[in-house]
């Protein structure tokens, strides 16, 4: 996120006043953990290419600015990007832009299997854990590169990658995508084992594809890549954040609403929708993409376990957690994605919660009611989850630390808004 950018989303506050039930119908856009990859992945490629959907966020910003500093060309207009990776002119990642964005690591191996060189800083910890990547570094090594970190910053050469076997000893989003772009200009094959299933990942391996990349068996934990000498231009549509649709499931349980979801993949939140129907909500795809979410009243509480995909995603704990402050019943939540990712926790006790946590599990007990109350986001789903804790309670509740909000939700307050609810983004007194 730039200067101006950063102190706009640090200088302000949301202002949510609950117990409005929301009506109508949002759509959702295009998904950030896909945009961010596939931006990355573009480097793979000596041609120009054009991404379709990509959501308007400070995240994709900073990973323009990235790219730019390695001398790719380019142009936005409203929810397209077109790129022109033809002539790279740096393979040093900078570190002023890199610590701003974790998700700018994912430049190095494409920048190492496209020049055969890379350096790229350590991406380093968050608020939710120390996010290590040595998982990324073993594997570029197994396919045959020089890796070795220095002063922070990880370089990385290889002449020419040759196809391997590698194991992952997680199955690791970033680092699957990592091996996945390295091998798709390998010598010979790859095969990835124990790779993520996400449908990011998915989404990945079809951008890949098509531009021209041979690679079977994404989304599922064998992934097989036959390397090709190069890749050629494109044009791909970016699939719907599954992430966003969630939260804004949760914004319509929350308050007990009935609304339509549009621009959804609904079988990408089966482990969500689950869930919802267990506690007690009606949830309807349709035809064109749609998934509806109604009441029947109050919910129950449940037990909630965040793992790799297919399983509960870490990303919605939070939300999921709020919607269960307000259930019938105990709950129970367990993180075991991220080592650092209840941070949300304290806040939403200030709010009223009755939620105690032993190590990576939270008990919750339903209240029969939230009160609004100044709160702060630790994270960026931890803040969205505030949020949608705010559009229940009794009263104003004051949400700072919008820096997280901005990177991962577009035209978040406006969107609910435009369902009907009270929200209003607001200058601090001090600005
Ligand atoms: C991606 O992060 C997403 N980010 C995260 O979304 C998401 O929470 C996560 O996947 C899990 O689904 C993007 O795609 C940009 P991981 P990533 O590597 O790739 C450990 C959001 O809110 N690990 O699957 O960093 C790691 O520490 C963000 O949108 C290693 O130990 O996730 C973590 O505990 C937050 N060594 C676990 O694996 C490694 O080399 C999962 O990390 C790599 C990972």
């Amino acid at each position: 996120m730039d200067q101006p950018a950063l102190a706009k989303s640090q200088s302000s506050i949301l202002e949510i006043w609950g117990g409005t039930p929301l009506e109508g119908k949002v759509k959702i856009s295009g998904a950030k953990n896909s945009a961010l990859v596939l931006m990355a992945g573009a480097l793979l490629c000596s041609e120009p290419c054009r991404l379709q959907n990509v959501p308007s966020l400070a995240d994709i910003q900073g990973m323009t600015r990235i790219l730019e500093s390695l001398g790719v060309k380019i142009k936005q207009s409203i929810d397209t990007l077109e790129l022109d990776p033809t002539n790279l002119t740096s393979t040093d990642a900078p570190y002023e832009l890199v610590s701003k964005l974790r998700a700018s690591f994912f430049a190095i191996g494409p920048l190492l299997a496209r020049m055969g060189v890379a350096k790229v800083p350590l991406p380093g910890g968050c608020a939710i854990g120390a996010r290590p990547v040595e998982i990324h570094v073993r594997g570029l090594k197994q396919l045959g590169a020089q890796v070795y970190i220095e002063h922070g910053v990880v370089h990385a050469y290889a002449s020419q990658l040759k196809g391997a076997k590698i194991y992952l000893d997680y199955p690791s989003v970033g680092a699957t995508e990592t091996l996945m772009m390295a091998a798709t200009l390998a010598e010979g094959e790859t095969i990835l084992d124990n790779a993520a299933q996400e449908p990011e990942v998915i989404d990945l391996a079809n951008f890949c594809r098509s531009m021209g990349a041979k690679i079977s068996g994404a989304g599922t934990k064998t992934i097989t890549i036959s390397g090709v000498p190069n890749l050629h231009a494109t044009d791909y549509d970016i699939v719907p954040d599954r992430i966003e649709a969630g939260t804004f499931l949760m914004a319509g349980a929350i308050t007990h609403s009935d609304i339509l979801l549009e621009s959804v993949v609904p079988e990408h939140l089966s482990a969500v929708t689950a869930k919802l129907k267990e506690v007690g909500f009606q949830l309807t795809p349709d035809a064109n993409r749609g998934l509806r979410i109604q009441s029947k009243g109050v919910h129950t509480g449940t037990e909630i376990e965040t793992l790799p995909y297919p399983g509960f995603p870490t990303d919605l704990q939070s939300l999921f957690m709020a919607l269960l402050t307000l259930s019938q019943g105990s709950s129970v939540v367990t993180e075991t994605v991220f080592e650092n990712r209840l941070g949300h926790v304290p806040e939403l006790v200030r709010m009223g919660a009755d939620i105690k946590v032993k190590g990576n599990v939270a008990v919750i007990q339903g209240v029969p009611f939230l009160s609004g109350a100044p709160v702060t986001g630790t994270d960026l789903r931890a803040t969205a989850a505030l949020a949608v804790a705010a559009l229940a309670a009794n009263g104003k509740t004051s949400i700072s630390g919008l820096q997280h909000l901005d990177r991962g939700y577009a035209n978040f307050e406006q969107k609910l808004r435009d369902l009907g609810a009270r929200i209003e983004r607001v200058p601090t007194v001090e600005a």
